[in-house]
């Protein structure tokens, strides 16, 4: 059959008031913080793809490295002619690589916002018109679980008892601490189970390493990480109408070894008041904003942590400086 249009399905997303009461809550608690999902507008998601492309920022190129070269073994694990989701499917190129590989029959784009998917899962659509494609808009750090909406269209092309393979690449697990990631991981166990024998998930995931080769990929030479996080200071002016100056805000990044985790803050230059419609909100000069952590995995923890979710024992393939692992735990 070919497919000419890809299906879309949008999902509530939060109101506009949700949005600035989380965000107010956030910015006078002590220490300050607002979540990393904010560092996402337009430009920043611009700016995270030039992030990707540094020389600093080892994790994309080195997962990148382990699927071309580990691809074959990988499909000899994992089933084939699954339904693939993509969870954070962005730009799909991940995912695209993966169709050949695994034989994939049915592929399910998940983002936040379906209308950043429109483009770019037409074409895909037409590289692919024998392929069946969802693009799915929903915020699947509050619920993994599928949509009944997405029923209709599982059934249309007989995918409801293909198995299911949850692909979470690029280590945006990282982004989760450890408990939150756990229940992250228990939905996606979920999800598998909901379909046919076999299915499993597919992830990439950053490792613990020296603090010279992390620090570095997080606070780079050319500023890009630092206008990525400073970005999220415009962002926040224009959902909560704050007044935030970016120039009054230094970017810090560090590595917190007992925690195994990056931790980036913007730090006040100055002694300032930020304020909003209804709120307002003092710093003292280098007092901070905590915007993102981004954890570090040993091998072992990972497995524990996938067993935890209820998969079965997993396997991981590496790159040659050990720096990265794709892990593939059968549900
Ligand atoms: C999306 N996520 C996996 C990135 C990371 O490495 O934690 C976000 C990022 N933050 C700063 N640089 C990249």
């Amino acid at each position: 059959m070919t497919h000419t249009t890809p299906a879309f399905l949008q999902i509530h997303q939060a109101d506009d008031a949700a949005v600035r009461r989380e965000l107010a809550a956030g910015l006078v608690q002590s220490p300050a913080q607002v979540s990393p999902k904010f560092l996402y507008d337009a430009l920043g998601s611009r700016l995270f793809s030039a992030i990707t492309e540094l020389q600093e920022y080892y994790p994309t190129r080195t997962e990148a490295g382990i699927f071309a070269t580990q691809g074959a073994d990988m499909a000899s694990h994992i089933p084939a002619r699954a339904l693939l989701l993509d969870l954070g499917a962005g730009c799909c190129t991940k995912a695209e690589r993966l169709f050949p590989v695994l034989r994939t029959a049915g592929y399910v784009a998940v983002d936040i916002s379906v209308d950043f998917l429109r483009e770019t899962l037409t074409t895909l659509q037409q590289r692919h018109p024998s392929l069946p494609m969802m693009g799915l808009g929903m915020d699947f750090s509050s619920s993994l679980a599928l949509p009944p909406d997405t029923r209709p269209w599982l059934a249309r092309h007989g995918l409801e008892a293909a198995p299911r393979v949850v692909f979470y690449p690029g280590s945006s697990i990282g982004n989760f601490s450890p408990p939150e990631a756990l229940r992250l991981l228990r939905q996606a166990h979920a999800v598998c189970q909901g379909g046919g024998a076999g299915g499993g998930l597919l992830i990439g995931v950053d490792r613990v390493k020296p603090t010279d080769i992390l620090e570095p990929a997080y606070d780079d030479s050319l500023g890009v990480t630092a206008a990525f996080n400073r970005n999220l200071l415009l962002h926040t002016n224009h959902l909560l109408g704050t007044d935030f100056d970016p120039r009054q805000w230094q970017h810090v990044a560090f590595y917190d070894s007992a925690q195994s985790r990056i931790e980036m803050h913007l730090q006040s230059a100055i002694a300032q008041q930020v304020r909003w419609a209804d709120g307002e909100r003092r710093f003292a000069a280098g007092e901070r904003l905590h915007t993102e952590n981004s954890y570090k995995w040993t091998p072992e923890g990972f497995v524990a942590l996938l067993e935890a979710a209820g998969f079965r024992p997993a396997v991981h393939w590496t790159d040659e400086h050990e720096w990265f692992s794709v892990f593939w735990a059968e549900a």
